[in-house]
């Protein structure tokens, strides 16, 4: 991590304007800049820039955020690679903190295994290249599958000699250490007699590059030839390899991805390598397993829009069904195409041309739920057993999709499909859904309750708390209370330390013996209700602001703009970004600056939340109470109309509360 003061550096001296004017032509407009978007097309300039705030805002595709965000995403940069850039371009050293003796040597070590790993691919180049066995062996081999120069080159490729010995040996002669060669995997050490060969021999070579595009291991595939050995060898993993992180041509691919808003997901290398000499680059391969969170986390990166590449094996379809429903749980959008019987990516690639290629991507994708049922359905026969576990694999994939949204979309296509009806098949999604959200739930109880045993109980010091008879029930999922919530955090983050002066008709009941500031204001009043925003990123937010030491407004509006996480950097610079239409503000038509009524309109915010929180938990707790009504458990049932009791009184309070003040 780089370190605040070198982070708040950056910022004085930065200017968004200049930083952005040095990608895209900007025009003065009044205190502000527009242009057109350099993440979509546009023919008239929707992006905007502000200078005093700090921010852009793409007003057509949405996107916004601080000058760290625009050179992370325009660049596709990470965070700290945004801030060495911006250090680098207004001469200001980036370092990432102080570094400890031991962290120095980590870093060493680890660069030298890169640098092992760069020697080894810059000699299987030059083998392939200028050596009489490579070029007659390997590169013969390339052409052989039409890869061209330019792309063999592109992608590193290389060939690996048929002596056993010759990297290891060169390597050695440029003094490389053995224990470095051994442990990315280049060199294999004879148990016993302690001799040295190379792990790959007489193999081309496809070197695996990390996202920003360091060599950090190898794949060998065999030429032709019968010969009983495995197809490919890859180096094992090691400190700079960790296979379930890294994908085959993201390096390559990353900007076409954030262009394309697309992925496209192959299984080898040369489905890859194709890819891209047939003019499409927004293509990655698992390398042949199913893929992983720590993948699937590299794509999202830069897209939430997969589709999966197969070829026409039902076999391997069927296997790979498992891993694309974790695809869908992770929230990507998923669609598949089937490549005609005996054609892969990479063989489709070589007999089309790129618009072929495209033509055929377009026409043959089709969304995951749909296509998991075609497959599924192959095999089952007029067997109702069969049917039913059928449509149970279908059901279990929509229920894990997050957004409520595409679930219901879903729904509804499948009921057409499958003839079922949408109630239905809504509550069996709905079923699966509460199960899982009631196992995490209670997972997560049992985990706080263990931490909070071994923390010992923490009193706060507000001496004894309400009662629950009034207070809000505070687990309720969903996003009703959203727009509420962002209206706090409006308040909290641009005028959280502004003092806070309640208006006559909020004073009332409340002790105010000192003076408070907005921020305290805002944590008293949901501390007493016990509540916590739902929205889980505007919870980290409201967290954090009150861990932050800084005092000045403009210093912490500029550290959340800037935040380290991007989801959380564009919601602060969108909330600020256009004169936010607030619920309150539509009432009131009054021309006064906003920081000489907060006294009235953060009073008003907190109340609107909390009627809207009331209001959603009477509708959970009045849908619970269907169920247990419909299920005939009359205890459930007297529970329930109890708890719904109390809640309608608080809830009356809060909207009466309201009528009198907005009335
Ligand atoms: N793979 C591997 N080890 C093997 C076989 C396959 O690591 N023994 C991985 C490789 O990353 C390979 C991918 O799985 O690229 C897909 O395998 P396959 O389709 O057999 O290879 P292709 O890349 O298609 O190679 P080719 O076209 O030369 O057959
Ligand atoms: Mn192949």
């Amino acid at each position: 991590m780089v370190d605040r003061a070198t982070v708040d550096r950056i910022l004085d001296t930065a200017k968004i304007e200049e930083v952005i004017s040095d990608f895209v032509t900007l025009k003065r407009r009044g205190a502000n800049y527009t242009a057109c978007c350099p993440f979509h097309h546009e023919k008239t300039p929707s992006f905007s820039v502000s200078p005093s705030k700090g921010i852009y805002k793409c007003f057509g595709c949405g996107k916004a955020g601080s000058v760290i965000s625009f050179v992370m995403e325009h660049e596709q940069m990470s965070y700290v690679e945004a801030l060495k850039y911006l250090g680098h371009k207004y001469g200001i050293e980036v370092k990432e903190k102080e570094e400890s003796a031991e962290d120095i040597q980590n870093r060493l070590h680890h660069e030298s295994l890169l640098i092992v790993n760069d020697f080894a691919q810059q000699f299987f180049s030059k083998q392939l290249w200028e050596s009489q066995e490579g070029i007659a062996v390997g590169l013969s081999y390339f052409k052989e599958r039409s890869f061209t120069d330019e792309t063999i080159k592109k992608f590193l490729l290389g060939y690996a000699p048929n002596s056993k010995r010759a990297l290891t040996h060169n390597a050695q002669l440029k003094g490389y250490k053995k224990d470095h060669l051994i442990e990315v995997g280049l060199t294999i050490e004879r148990d016993g007699t302690g001799e040295l060969f190379d792990r790959f021999y007489e193999r081309v070579i496809f070197p695996i590059r990390g996202i920003s595009g360091k060599v950090i291991a190898f794949g060998g595939r065999k030429l032709r030839g019968d010969k009983e050995i495995a197809k490919y060898i890859n180096s094992p993993e090691s400190e700079v390899y960790v296979k379930n992180k890294v994908l085959y041509g993201i390096y390559e691919a990353k900007g076409a991805i954030a262009r394309e808003k697309k992925c496209y997901l192959v299984e080898g290398y040369t489905d890859v390598i194709s890819f891209h000499q047939a003019g499409i680059e927004n293509v990655v391969a698992s390398s042949g397993t199913s893929l992983t969170t720590g993948q699937i986390q590299l794509i999202k990166r830069f897209t939430n829009n997969v589709t999966v590449l197969y070829d026409g094996d039902w076999a391997g379809i069927k296997a790979s069904l498992r891993g694309i429903d974790m695809l869908l749980e992770e929230g990507l959008e998923i669609k598949v195409a089937l490549f005609p019987d005996g054609e892969d990516p990479d063989s489709y690639a070589r007999s089309h041309t790129k618009e072929e290629l495209k033509e055929f991507l377009d026409n043959n994708e089709e969304d995951f739920i749909a296509f998991k049922h075609k497959v599924l359905n192959q095999e089952v026969s007029k067997d109702p057993l069969q049917r039913a576990k059928l449509i149970g694999e279908v059901v279990n994939s929509i229920a894990i999709i997050p957004d409520a949204i595409t679930r219901s979309v879903y729904i509804e296509e499948t009921s057409a499909r499958l003839r079922i009806s949408q109630e239905l098949l809504a509550q069996e999604v709905a079923k699966i859904r509460h199960k899982k959200q009631s196992d995490t739930f209670y997972r997560q109880q049992r985990e706080q309750e263990r931490e909070e045993r071994l923390k010992g109980i923490t009193d706060f010091g507000q001496g004894s708390k309400q009662t629950t008879a009034g207070k809000v029930p505070t687990f309720v999922i969903d996003t009703y209370c959203e727009e509420a919530e962002k209206e706090i955090l409006y308040y909290l983050l641009k005028f959280g330390n502004y003092p806070i002066h309640l208006e006559e008709e909020f004073a009332y009941g409340a002790t105010q013996i000192e003076e408070q500031n907005v921020a305290q204001y805002i944590l008293s009043q949901l501390q007493n209700d016990d509540l916590e925003l739902q929205n889980l990123i505007y919870k980290e937010i409201f967290d954090e602001y009150y861990t932050l030491k800084e005092h000045e407004q403009e210093r912490i509006l500029r550290y959340f703009v800037n935040h380290p996480k991007p989801e959380v950097a564009k919601f602060v610079a969108n909330l600020i970004a256009q004169p936010y239409m607030l619920t309150i503000q539509q009432f009131s038509k009054t021309l006064i600056p906003e920081r000489n009524v907060l006294g009235c309109y953060v009073p008003k915010a907190i109340l609107i939340y909390k009627a809207k929180i009331t209001t959603q938990a009477a509708m959970n707790l009045t849908e619970q109470l269907g169920k247990a009504q419909k299920e005939n458990d009359t205890q459930a049932q007297a529970e329930l109309i109890d708890q719904l009791n109390t809640l309608m009184q608080v809830r009356n309070l809060f909207s009466k509360e309201l009528k009198r003040i907005i009335l």
